[in-house]
């Protein structure tokens, strides 16, 4: 199967956000998500701890070379994946807000982003109807002054020549 993913890569240097441990909980990644698939009327996600557990292994691993943190073959045959790094560090809702931005790339009639590049995806696979389940995790980066967050999906989204919901 073709595997997409999508990365969103931010660096600010002007806004440091007061970050928050508070801020990153899965109650927070759910709703961020939750209200993105509402308005396109997607059931809402449920947390999964066993894909907050993978997730959190992966941001551990990439602590100290966050910005090169690349796709992770184990987990990309099982799970969507989405990831964020930000300079400075972003919160959970911050970090989904930037996926769910590309809303706006996405273009449903010919099911791609609308700048040919791959900048929908994140988009497409927090919307994505047959995905039930959700866990997330996020590291402040070492040296950096940054932060790597990442979601895993199961069931996993962005399957070629499927369209992520229906319109009714
Ligand atoms: C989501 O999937 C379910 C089950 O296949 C279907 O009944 C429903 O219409 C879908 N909703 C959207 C918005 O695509």
């Amino acid at each position: 199967m073709l595997k997409t993913i999508c990365i969103v890569i931010i660096s600010f240097i002007n806004v440091v956000p007061l970050l928050l441990l508070a801020e990153n909980s899965p109650k927070n990644y759910l709703k961020a998500h939750n209200n993105a698939r509402a308005e396109v009327g997607v059931k809402p996600l449920d947390w999964d701890p066993q894909l907050e557990l993978h997730a959190r292994k992966f941001v551990e691993k990439h602590i100290a070379d966050c910005k090169k943190a690349f796709l992770d073959e184990s987990l990309a045959s099982k799970y969507g994946q989405n990831y964020a790094y930000s300079a400075p560090p972003q919160t959970a809702a911050e970090a989904v807000a930037r996926w769910v931005k590309h809303k706006h790339n996405y273009d449903y009639k010919s099911n791609s982003c609308i700048d040919g590049t791959i900048n929908c995806l994140c988009y497409t696979q927090v919307v994505w109807n047959s995905t039930t389940f959700l866990g997330c995790a996020n590291v402040e980066c070492h040296n950096s002054g940054a932060s790597l967050t990442t979601c895993l999906y199961h069931p996993q989204g962005n399957i070629p020549n499927q369209h992520p919901y229906n319109i009714h």
